[in-house]
């Protein structure tokens, strides 16, 4: 997942000049100190995983199939809020924008947003590169007229290690509108979600730029358990997967099926929160160190956030952003923001 691309080399895919993008790599961290932090983490009392050590392929793949689940209603909401007040949004916007995608992904949620809002500029940020390359390749030859770039980049990890959010030498001047859907913003603790927004507020330079952003609502506790414990099992496979990354990560021998997955919704933080729980004591290597876990012992994998619009808008208000516009759909389950 971690492969390098020299700086701005030019690709070219199908026809000649209509799909020429460029694709810089920033601020990766090197594979040592990655696993170091992981067993770090590890080893803590509590244990903890970080939530990027889900998605390697097998991850990527289930977390897509999570998108589809019945039970896993913020996927579909968001895209109902977005179909439903596009053109709205996208006047509130404003045209040829520079576009800036936050953990792009295949580029099809930014795709969507393209013949609403005219960008002159494409830039998709993410960390898996090899996905990227190709959906840029993509990108670049179905919108010729478009100016498309990527970075690869983690920059939940280059928050983490207080170094910030750093795209300064890849946008170009003029306005430019900052896409996080999906409620990734709920990973992050509220105290690095306002730094993270304090980051793109300091990115939104010139007038007329502007960030817009997904955000799960708070809800009644069951509906939320169940998105993050659905029927057929497929996050509690998500959840257990992340083990089979560490042990390609670190040479642990983690057994995957010797851990419960817990989904609880915590109301006092307004978060879900996952775990792995030790079905059995057992003793795990990492590295020249044993880890016991205690039957019933959890490893901490992820916390998802929920935000209410009021509380949302105050973290937005934190982080420096004077206006703010939202949209929900009917039931109030989800909330795009677009702030400024
Ligand atoms: C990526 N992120 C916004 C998802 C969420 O809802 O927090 C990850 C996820 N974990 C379990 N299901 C989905």
């Amino acid at each position: 997942m971690l492969t390098s691309h020299p700086a701005s080399r030019p690709h070219h895919a199908g026809s000649e000049e209509a799909a020429r993008f460029s694709l810089v790599t920033r601020d990766l961290p090197d594979e040592a100190s990655e696993r170091t932090l992981l067993a770090t983490g590890l080893l803590a009392v509590p244990a903890s995983i970080a939530p990027r050590y889900f998605y390697d392929a097998v991850g990527c793949a289930l977390f897509a199939a999570i998108c589809e689940l019945p039970e896993y209603y913020p996927t579909r909401t968001e895209a109902e809020i977005f179909e439903r007040h596009r053109h709205e949004i996208a006047a509130s916007i404003g045209h040829r924008r520079q576009l800036v995608d936050l953990g792009a992904g295949d580029c099809r949620k930014a795709e969507a947003w393209f013949a609403a809002l005219a960008p002159r500029r494409y830039v998709a940020v993410d960390v898996a590169a090899t996905a990227l390359e190709h959906a840029l390749a993509r990108v670049a030859s179905a919108h010729p007229a478009i100016d498309v770039a990527g970075v690869v980049t983690d920059f939940a990890r280059s928050l983490e290690a207080g170094r910030g959010l750093d795209l300064s030498r890849d946008l170009d001047e003029g306005p430019t509108v900052f896409f996080y859907p999906g409620s990734s913003i709920g990973n992050f603790v509220p105290d690095d979600a306002v730094r993270f927004l304090r980051a793109i507020r300091g990115l939104c330079r010139d007038p007329g730029s502007a960030l817009l952003i997904g955000v799960d609502t708070v809800k009644d506790a069951e509906r939320l358990r169940s998105a993050y414990d659905d029927a057929a099992g497929v996050t509690a496979a998500f959840n257990r997967n992340v083990l089979n990354h560490v042990n390609r990560m670190l040479g642990t021998r983690f057994d995957p099926a010797a851990f419960g997955h817990v989904a609880r919704y915590d109301t006092v933080h307004d978060r879900i929160e996952m775990h792995l729980e030790a079905r059995v004591a057992q003793t795990v290597g990492v590295g020249t160190l044993a880890r016991r876990f205690e039957a019933g012992e959890r490893i901490l994998t992820e916390y998802s956030y929920k935000y209410r619009p009021e509380t949302f808008i105050a973290m937005l208000t934190r982080a420096g952003f004077a206006t703010v516009r939202f949209w929900q759909d009917e039931r109030g389950d989800f909330a795009v923001y677009h702030a400024n």
